[in-house]
């Protein structure tokens, strides 16, 4: 589409990602354009469902493509093989086959569970994710990880399987509630802080409204270059996980009650706290990530003990044994990845919450 910018992802597929405002109106042709006109399983949530599901629909409808939907209880909590099972017999009892397609309509929950879907319906049909909320524009639309949370956690069941397309329409962030897109602008700071001073500069301040689109290009442009590098989570990319060992554990503790990236914006912080603690980051570093996440309306403290959130910790998939994973920012811009032993998680976490 013209206007539109375009990323291409280089992974085990290619695909493009097109960031842009009225792409929803175009979307069928966006979407013919890659893919000739078949059946569409449009998966959403029940609040999108009522925003955007007939517009997208009408558009894929007049491009050529046959439309079914599937709606879920929107929020974290339809994360789980229940959903997922519903959504797979959907796909069955519509017939929807090999050459057919999943639309995923709606923010990272659908995105992640739409995703899983077509990676284990008949062993993989093609999906194409339409983030709706700020978080999957910048974050989870892109890269292919999908999953549903088990009982055990976040995201413990899954499988890498990247999308045909990713079409990003800006102009849909305008129906969130501020809480809703300041879980996007957690994990836009976060790549500000793993490896952008100057995108970090541009979000710290709260008023960075009227430049969406190429503040999305600029994190999807980043994540697209890690997952071109690292797109099965083996090293690099676990960069990406920062704040999400201590948010994960959080969120899991709240029953799901502090979003994801609410949970991440308190991990973020926690775990500077920590890396100035240890003396692995710069002096100061906490309190600008502090600072920046106030500024947009983002929480930084939690009420939890640290055996409270080491109890989550230790459930955590990034666990490798007798030891986990945590991402350490040294400044902003730079952060490492540390493994800690199990037995030091709970003194780690101590240093966080001090
Ligand atoms: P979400 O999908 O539940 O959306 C949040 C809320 O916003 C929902 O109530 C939804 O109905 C509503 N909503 C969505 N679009 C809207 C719109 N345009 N207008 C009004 N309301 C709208 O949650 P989320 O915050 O988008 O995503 C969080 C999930 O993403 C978590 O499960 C997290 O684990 C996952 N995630 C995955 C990746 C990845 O790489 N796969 C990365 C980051 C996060
Ligand atoms: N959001 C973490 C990842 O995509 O790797």
């Amino acid at each position: 589409m013209e206007n539109s910018r375009k990323v291409v992802v280089k992974a085990s597929t290619e695909y493009a990602i097109l960031i842009g405002r009225g792409i929803l109106e175009n979307l069928g042709e966006e979407v013919k354009k890659r893919i000739q006109p078949c059946k569409a399983a449009v998966i959403t949530d029940t609040t999108v469902e009522k925003l955007y599901a007939a517009q997208v629909e009408k558009s894929l409808q007049e491009a050529g493509f046959t439309t079914c939907r599937f709606a879920y209880p929107a929020g974290e909590s339809s994360k789980h093989i229940g959903t997922l099972s519903d959504m797979l017999e959907f796909l069955a009892e519509e017939e929807v086959t090999r050459q057919d397609i999943i639309v995923a309509l709606g923010g990272g929950v659908c995105g992640d569970m739409a995703g899983f879907a077509a990676a284990v319906y008949q062993r993989g049909i093609r999906f194409v994710q339409v983030p709706t909320t700020f978080l999957a524009a910048v974050d989870s639309s892109v890269g292919g990880k999908t999953a549903i949370d088990l009982k055990a956690g976040k995201n413990m069941a899954g499988a890498f399987y990247q999308p045909h397309l990713v079409l990003c329409d800006v102009d849909t962030l305008d129906t969130l509630s501020e809480e809703v897109f300041a879980d996007g602008i957690a994990e836009t700071l976060k790549y500000g802080v793993i490896g952008d001073a100057e995108l970090f500069e541009k979000t710290a301040g709260g008023d960075f409204r009227n430049n969406l689109e190429e503040i999305i290009e600029t994190c999807v442009k980043m994540k697209r270059d890690i997952v071109m590098e690292d797109e099965f989570d083996t090293g690099l990319r676990q960069l990406l996980n920062l704040g999400h060992t201590l948010g994960h554990a959080i969120e899991k503790r709240s029953g799901f009650t502090i979003t994801h990236g609410h949970a991440v914006a308190i991990g973020m912080h926690l775990i500077a706290k920590a890396a100035e603690e240890k003396g692995l980051a710069e002096a100061g570093l906490a309190e600008k990530i502090k600072i920046a996440l106030k500024n947009n309306g983002l929480p930084v403290s939690i009420d939890y003990s640290a055996e409270e959130i080491t109890e989550g910790v230790l459930k955590d998939k990034k666990r490798r044994g007798g030891e986990i994973s945590f991402v350490f920012p040294t400044k902003i811009g730079h952060c490492e990845i540390v493994k800690i032993p199990v037995e030091e998680v709970t003194e780690l976490a101590r240093k966080a919450l001090k």
